[in-house]
C-alpha cells in the first residue's frame, strides 16, 4: 500500500514538473514512440508536427495543400508554417503543464522562434493557458541512432491510421500481421518512408537539423540518448534524463 502510495506521488510530481520536453533526432530515431511513452506516463501530450501535417493532408486543408508535395519529395515546410501552427496548438489547454515537441524545432530558425514564443508566454504576453513551468527552457534529447538501422527501421515501420500506434515489422511486429492490435485496424506504411523520400529526409536532416545539436549544446540543454536499443532501455533513460534535469 505504501509503495502503491509513493508510485502514485511520484507519477503527480512528474506530470507537475515535466515542462516543454524536446525529442531531437534523424527520422525513424524513435522520437514518435518515444513520445508516446513520456506522453502517457508524465500526463503530457505529444505534439508531432508531422502528424498534424500528415492530418491536414487527409483532410485537404489549405496548410495540407501547401504541404503534401514538400513532404512527398522529403523536404522541410517553410518555417512560418510550421511556426503558426505549433503556436495555436501551444495555446490549447492541455499545454499547462508541459508538453512533448516531436519533429519541432526543426531548424535554427524554428528553433530561435521557439525560444522567443516561449519567452514571450512566460511574460503573458500570448494567452494565459501556459504556467511558467510549462514555458520553461526546454530540455533537449537527442536520440542518436545509425544510418543502417534507421533504413531498416524506415522500410519496415507500419502504423494504425485509426490510433496512431507505432509497429515494425522487424522490431515490433503486431499480433496478427498487418492489423492494429487495439482496435484491429489494418496497418499502413507512410508514403514518405520509401527509400528514395528517406534519402531526401536524410539530406535535409543532416543539412538543416542537426546544427541544432551545437544550438543546444551551446545553451546547455541537450541530452544524448543513444536510441539504438531496446524501446524499454531507450524510454528508461529519456525518463532518467528529464527527471534529471528537472531537479537542477
Ligand atoms: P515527421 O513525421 O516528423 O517524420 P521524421 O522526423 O522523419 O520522423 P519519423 O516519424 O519518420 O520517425 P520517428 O523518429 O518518430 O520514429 P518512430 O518512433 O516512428 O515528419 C514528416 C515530414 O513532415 C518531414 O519530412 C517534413 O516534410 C514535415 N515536417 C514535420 N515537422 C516539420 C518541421 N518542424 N519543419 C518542417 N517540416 C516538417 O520509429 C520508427 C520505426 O522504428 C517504427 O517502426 C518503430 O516501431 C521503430 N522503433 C522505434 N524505436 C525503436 C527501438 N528502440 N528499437 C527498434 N525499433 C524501434
Amino acid at each position: 500500500m505504501e509503495a502503491q502510495t509513493s508510485a502514485v506521488a511520484r507519477v503527480n510530481a512528474n506530470a507537475r514538473v515535466a515542462g516543454p520536453i524536446i525529442l531531437l533526432g534523424p527520422p525513424a530515431a524513435g522520437k514518435g514512440t518515444q513520445a508516446k511513452l513520456i506522453s502517457d506516463t508524465f500526463g503530457i501530450p505529444q505534439i508531432s508536427t508531422g502528424d498534424i501535417l500528415r492530418a491536414n493532408v487527409s483532410r485537404k486543408t489549405e496548410l495540407g495543400a501547401k504541404a503534401k508535395a514538400i513532404m512527398e519529395r522529403g523536404d522541410l515546410v517553410p518555417d512560418e508554417l510550421v511556426c503558426d501552427m505549433v503556436a495555436s496548438r501551444l495555446l490549447e489547454a492541455d499545454c499547462a503543464h508541459g508538453f512533448i515537441l516531436d519533429g519541432f524545432p526543426r531548424t535554427v530558425r524554428q528553433a530561435e522562434w521557439l525560444d522567443g514564443h516561449l519567452e514571450q508566454l512566460r511574460a503573458g504576453k500570448k494567452g494565459d493557458s501556459c504556467a511558467q513551468q510549462a514555458c520553461a527552457a526546454p530540455v533537449v534529447i537527442r536520440l542518436v541512432v545509425d544510418y543502417n538501422t534507421l533504413l531498416q527501421r524506415i522500410t519496415g515501420r507500419r502504423s494504425c491510421p485509426a490510433c496512431g500506434l507505432i509497429y515494425n515489422v522487424y522490431f515490433q511486429p503486431p499480433k496478427v500481421q498487418g492489423i492494429c492490435d487495439v482496435d484491429g485496424t489494418p496497418l499502413a506504411a507512410r508514403p514518405d518512408d520509401a527509400e528514395d523520400v528517406f534519402a531526401e529526409r536524410m539530406k535535409a536532416y543532416e543539412q538543416l537539423t542537426l546544427p541544432l545539436v551545437d544550438y543546444y549544446k551551446a545553451r546547455g540543454r541537450l541530452i544524448e540518448v543513444n536510441g539504438d536499443q531496446a524501446v524499454e532501455v531507450v524510454m528508461a533513460q529519456a525518463f532518467s534524463a528529464i527527471e534529471n534535469v528537472n531537479r537542477l
